[in-house]
């Protein structure tokens, strides 16, 4: 019987990374998740399957991120998913820059230790995916390390991939436009879905089946690139659109 791959996916208690977690458990992986403050409900994943492994960090203490990689020092994975992130609104004038430092710890520092870390031991055919976002490619008001860290992110990918090349291990950035979630029921995300090409937001599964598709060997010639799942919004100028509409 085919043994099944392994994967490691960050930040599976909710959202993006709970439905990354829920589409390869369906399919042939055996999954190591980590959560941050959310234990119970990552718990409830537990009920679905024998298959999942979940381990707590905070990857904002760069320590607990150290400890984390000890613990894995001994695994091999078919598969990183650098999903946990945060997001954090701030003014630049009046900036604090531990937002900044956070921002940059979770959602770039820690993909590029885990990446470090575990790709030597990856074997071939394997891959990393991380979770950037449309926000990677634009100004920001105020969200400026989010943006930044996300921008970086994308970068840090091509990288790797340069690096990861030629063991045959591919790596690919995803950015998610608007992705229904907890919280995201708001005037401004029912305009971003209004705005899209397809005119409504995405579901964390479609990101997951994005995942699950780049993880198998149908993407195996991709590698270095951010693929952009945002149902148009990225596609489409507001100016243009008005003036279409008048
Ligand atoms: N939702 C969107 O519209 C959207 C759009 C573009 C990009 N993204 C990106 O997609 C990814 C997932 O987003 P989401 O909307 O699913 O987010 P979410 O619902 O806020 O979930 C974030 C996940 O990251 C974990 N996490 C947060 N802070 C952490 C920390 N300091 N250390 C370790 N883990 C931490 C959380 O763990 P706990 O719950 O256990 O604390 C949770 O599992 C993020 O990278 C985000 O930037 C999302």
């Amino acid at each position: 019987m085919k043994s099944k791959k392994i994967a490691l996916i960050t930040g599976v208690s909710r959202g993006i990374g709970r439905a990354i977690a829920l589409q390869l458990l369906s399919e042939d992986f055996r999954v190591v998740g980590t959560y941050n403050s959310n234990r119970a409900e990552a718990q409830t994943l537990l009920e679905k399957t024998t298959d999942l492994e979940l381990l707590q960090c905070d990857f904002s203490k760069r320590s607990e991120t150290f400890s984390l990689l000890e613990k894995l020092s001994e695994r091999k994975f078919d598969l990183l998913v650098n999903n946990a992130g945060i997001f954090c609104t701030e003014n630049l004038d009046s900036s604090d820059i531990d937002i900044w430092d956070k921002t940059i710890e979770v959602n770039l520092t820690a993909p590029m230790l885990l990446a470090k870390k575990l790709m030597p031991q990856m074997p071939a055919g394997s891959t990393i995916v991380n979770i950037s976002s449309t926000d990677s490619f634009t100004g920001s008001f105020n969200s400026i390390a989010y943006a930044a860290s996300k921008a970086a992110l994308n970068s840090l990918t091509k990288s790797l991939a340069n690096i990861g090349g030629k063991n045959n291990v591919r790596v690919v950035a995803i950015a998610p436009g608007w992705i229904n979630n907890t919280g995201m029921n708001s005037p401004v995300s029912q305009e971003a879905a209004a705005l899209s090409s397809l005119g409504r937001n995405g579901e964390p599964a479609e990101i997951a089946e994005l995942v699950s598709f780049l993880a198998s060997s149908k993407a195996g010639f991709i590698t270095g690139t951010t693929i952009v799942a945002d149902g148009g919004y990225t596609n489409v100028d507001y100016i243009m659109k008005k003036e279409a509409e008048a």
